[in-house]
């Protein structure tokens, strides 16, 4: 039999004959691309030779050695005098290998290794966690022998250590396959793991002084090879035959990563990596694997709710009474109800909020862009990027020679980007070059370049990077408070001939931008402004006319509901914290007559609103997001909780008491009919103007404030792991070495950022930034910026330095007694969204406080007692 293939473990293109190498395999014949590793060509032929530390997407090592095989012809006429590890072994012309299948050498050489391996090894398998799923249990079994011959003491290791707050080590399982030290250094760039000692006392160990701080750190349990490796969120909770397993896409991003959710008894237990080579790889962020227990809490919506007139309290009513008292007061509010989306929602559902607004409510004041967001925004939206398919993909990312990322910190908002261009870097040495104010952790592990820019002047520092051909320019959707940036971006591409893509935050975004959930745009791309674009969305809803006026934003739309020109909002997934203006923001729902809410959890929307839809969880339902790439990534419903029903058949029963309905009840039937719509063919919209904006011009004690949200952070989707949420990293308030020293402050000190709206006070840090520069995170370690400052990315604040007042140090003094970041934040009267402290009040950061260390080691300390139990 002679096999002839172009590549093994991905899909590339074809490769040129002259470039295959033909050897033999278990008297097979096969040709394979150059470079090909024995144990990949074996695989061709249907050969598994057992391995552990071998993995496709890791560089050959040769740890374990239970890779050998018998080579009586190493391609010039000679045998290797013994057996080799065949992950290392590249093939050769006229290379003969015989692996255990035909070789006796070969096969004992394995049962050998086996053997060796296991002398240490525990066997614990009956209380591992990776029973049932164990590369070396399932391969001792294949290949081992049927009993031990040792019989001495086991080596032992006091268990288990945490290598951080969530990833916890069993050392004596260890055997040394160095698959997490290879993730860290060459995958994830975290190299705080490592080999330690030598010999029998070699062990995976960190560095004393720096913990295993990684946003990938959860793919090292994974790949593990055995039950070394397990998290604090997992460990002893289940077993894998206990549970069921859904392939699904992760939440947190736009990056559509492919996950695998185990639940058992209705209970989501883990989430995994899926193996997805045109996303993903292998890989995923610790916030897609670990943050899933946010739908679970005690402020889960699980019945509708209608505000009693009376009283003025949310009382429980049944599905149809509530979907009639939402029908009549937007009946009665009829064109003067505006729709608020955030990025929860599928494509579907979207649509179906876009249909409604459309086509029941016969408005266009509907956005999805739940967060600051400009006229310009939507014209970029309009003419690059709605309806345009799948556009630059992570292949093109990792074949670029050049990525210039601007408004856009990868490691934080998009992590699966952050991989593939680390990859691309180390691969093929794409030069990253990012627009911003210092050079973040991230762009040191691509290899990334920096051009510095101040916050509002990446419209003038674009042409430094130096555009061309091949180049990618990726915009962030900060871009959308900085004026001509978009626009710039999208001009300067088109005239280097350059190619551009844009990355929202949430992952329901692009699919709500391709649905129609934008004031200017219709589902399709089609531009509201353009009569043949309304008459072709007219005819395939069977609805003669559509509203032609272009609507509102979503600030407008808060702006009209807050002066009484909308009369009703329907809203759904917005957090009013994400808002440009959370006050007003607050302010308007709280003066608009009629408010629907349909949501999953409690929020500052629900607590305001008349009528309460609960809805599904991304996990309790199915559905699609599309990514950043414009790629579909469906997904089916992982849990099947009764009465959760997706935003979609919520919508629908409301528009159904109302009039004739959506023309739709369910995910698949929107799916279908958001197909049949298509995207639009016609005349896009034009592109925005380019204008020469500049970042704005701070005083002497102010900065333009540059900010970001860190991947793990105090979103609300990340709620309910503490041991997840232990592992942020600390918020710092970075400046440059010049107003530290003007301010007389040193690393660790705090400084105040102040703005009429309130105050935060935040650790020091010193970096290479501009003086006129502060940069601190977005929402972590209990400071929402937008909520107590008022301010985002490129806005003007005071930075003082802080003389500790009694006030404060009685603070400090009750976080270390025990109160949490949120109590601080949320000091005073009960409120389900404070408003800012007032100006003389400082919000502290307090992550990092002695009582939740304490709290997390207790937590550990309970996970050594269960096991000691067992
Ligand atoms: S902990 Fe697991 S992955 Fe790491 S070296 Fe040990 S066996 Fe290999
Ligand atoms: S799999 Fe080949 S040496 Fe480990």
């Amino acid at each position: 039999m002679t096999v002839t293939t172009g590549s093994g473990a991905t899909d590339e293109a074809a490769v040129p004959d002259e470039n295959l190498v033909s050897l033999t395999i278990d008297d097979v014949e096969v040709s394979v691309p150059e470079g090909t590793l024995v144990i990949r060509a074996a695989e061709l032929i249907g050969v598994e030779i057992p391995r552990f530390c071998d993995h496709p997407l890791l560089a050959p090592v040769g740890a374990c050695r239970q890779c050998l095989v018998e080579v009586p012809d190493a391609g010039n006429g000679r045998g290797m005098p013994k057996p080799q590890a065949s992950c290392t072994l590249p093939v050769a012309p006229g290379m003969v290998v015989r692996t255990q299948v035909s070789s006796p050498v070969a096969d004992k050489a394995q049962t050998g290794i086996m053997e060796f391996l296991l002398i240490n090894h525990p066997l614990d398998c009956p209380m591992c966690d990776k029973g049932g799923e164990c590369p070396l249990q399932n391969q001792a079994m294949a290949h081992g022998r049927g009993e031990s011959r040792f019989a001495e003491a086991k080596r032992t290791y006091p268990k288990p250590i945490a290598i951080s707050q969530q990833i916890l080590l069993d050392r004596e399982r260890c055997i040394l396959c160095a698959r997490c030290t290879r993730f860290s250094e060459q995958i994830a760039g975290d190299p705080f793991i490592a080999m330690a000692e030598r010999g029998a006392l070699q062990q995976v160990a960190i560095y004393e002084r720096e913990p295993f701080s990684s946003y990938f750190s959860g793919n090292t349990i994974q790949i593990c090879p055995v039950g070394a490796l397990t998290s604090n969120a997992y460990r002893f909770r289940s077993r894998p035959f206990d549970l069921v397993s859904t392939p699904s896409v992760a939440e947190h991003d736009a990056c559509g990563a492919a996950i695998r959710v185990d639940h058992r008894r209705g209970k989501v237990m883990r989430r995994l990596s899926g193996d997805e080579p045109e996303v993903n790889e292998e890989w995923i962020s610790d916030k897609d694997r670990f943050a899933f227990s946010y739908a679970a809490g005690s402020d889960r919506l699980t019945r509708p709710l209608v505000r009693d007139p009376e009283t003025g309290a949310l009382e429980p009513a049944s599905w149809p009474a509530a979907f009639a008292v939402a029908a009549r007061g937007l009946a009665r509010a009829q064109g003067r109800v505006g729709v608020l989306t955030g990025g929860r929602l599928t494509t579907e559902d979207a649509y179906a909020y876009a249909k409604f607004a459309r086509a029941v409510l016969g408005t266009n004041d509907i956005d999805f862009r739940a967060r600051p967001q400009s006229d310009e925004e939507a014209e970029f939206l309009a003419h690059a990027v709605a309806g345009t398919g799948l556009g630059v993909t992570y292949r093109d990312l990792e074949a670029a020679s050049k990525v210039v990322l601007v408004g856009l910190e990868p490691e934080d908002e998009a992590a699966t980007i952050f991989l593939r261009l680390r990859k691309a870097w180390r691969a093929n040495g794409t030069e990253v070059v990012a627009l911003a104010s210092h050079a973040t952790r991230g762009l040191e592990k691509m290899g990334g370049r920096l051009i510095t820019t101040v916050p509002g002047d990446e419209p003038v520092r674009l042409a430094e990077a130096g555009l061309d051909a091949s180049t990618i320019v990726l915009v962030g959707e900060r871009l959308a408070g900085v004026d001509g940036a978009l626009a710039g971006a999208l001009a300067a591409t088109q005239r280097a001939g350059a190619r551009l893509a844009w990355v929202p935050r949430r992952a329901g975004d692009r699919g709500a931008l391709e649905a129609g959930c934008l004031p200017n745009l219709l589902p399709g791309g089609r531009p509201v402004a353009d009569a043949s674009a309304r008459a072709d969305l007219g005819a395939a809803w069977g609805t003669p006319s559509l509203p032609s006026e272009p609507g509102r934003s979503t600030d407008e739309i808060l702006a009209a509901a807050a002066s009484g020109e909308l009369s009703a909002l329907v809203v759904g997934g917005v957090e009013l914290d994400d808002l440009a203006d959370v006050e007003a923001a607050v302010a308007a729902v709280d003066a608009t007559e009629f408010v629907v809410s349909l949501e999953v959890r409690a929020s500052a929307v629900t607590e305001r609103a008349d009528v309460v839809l609960p809805v599904a969880a991304p996990m309790e339902k199915s559905g699609s997001f599309v990514n950043w790439e414009g790629r579909r990534r469906p997904f089916d419903t992982v849990l099947s909780v009764p009465h959760a029903m997706p935003d979609t058949r919520v919508l629908a029963g409301i528009a159904e008491e109302m009039g004739p309905g959506l023309g739709f009840r369910t995910t698949a039937d929107a799916a279908a009919e958001l197909d049949e719509v298509g995207p639009w063919d016609g005349t896009r919209a034009a592109a925005p103007a380019t204008s020469t904006a500049r970042a704005a011009r701070p005083a002497d004690d102010e900065a333009v404030l540059d900010t970001w949200r860190q991947l793990i952070d105090d979103g609300r989707g990340q709620d309910g792991d503490s041991h997840y949420r232990s592992t942020a990293r600390p918020s710092l308030a970075l400046i440059s070495a010049g107003r530290a020293a003007g301010l007389g402050v040193a690393e660790g000190d705090e400084v105040v950022l102040r703005t009429d709206r309130g105050a935060v006070a935040v650790p020091v840090g010193i970096v290479d930034i501009p003086d006129a520069v502060v940069w601190t995170a977005t929402n972590s370690n209990g400071l929402p910026l937008r909520r107590i400052l008022g301010s985002g990315y490129g806005d003007l604040v005071t930075v003082e330095r802080v003389d500790v007042p009694a006030s404060l140090e009685e603070r400090s003094d009750d976080a270390a007694a025990g109160e949490t970041p949120a109590d601080v934040a949320d000091a005073g009267p009960p409120h389900p969204h404070p408003h800012p402290a007032p100006t003389e009040n400082v919000t502290h950061d307090e992550t990092t406080s002695p009582a939740e260390r304490s709290a997390t080691d207790a937590d550990l300390d309970a996970s050594h007692e269960r096991e000691g139990d067992r």
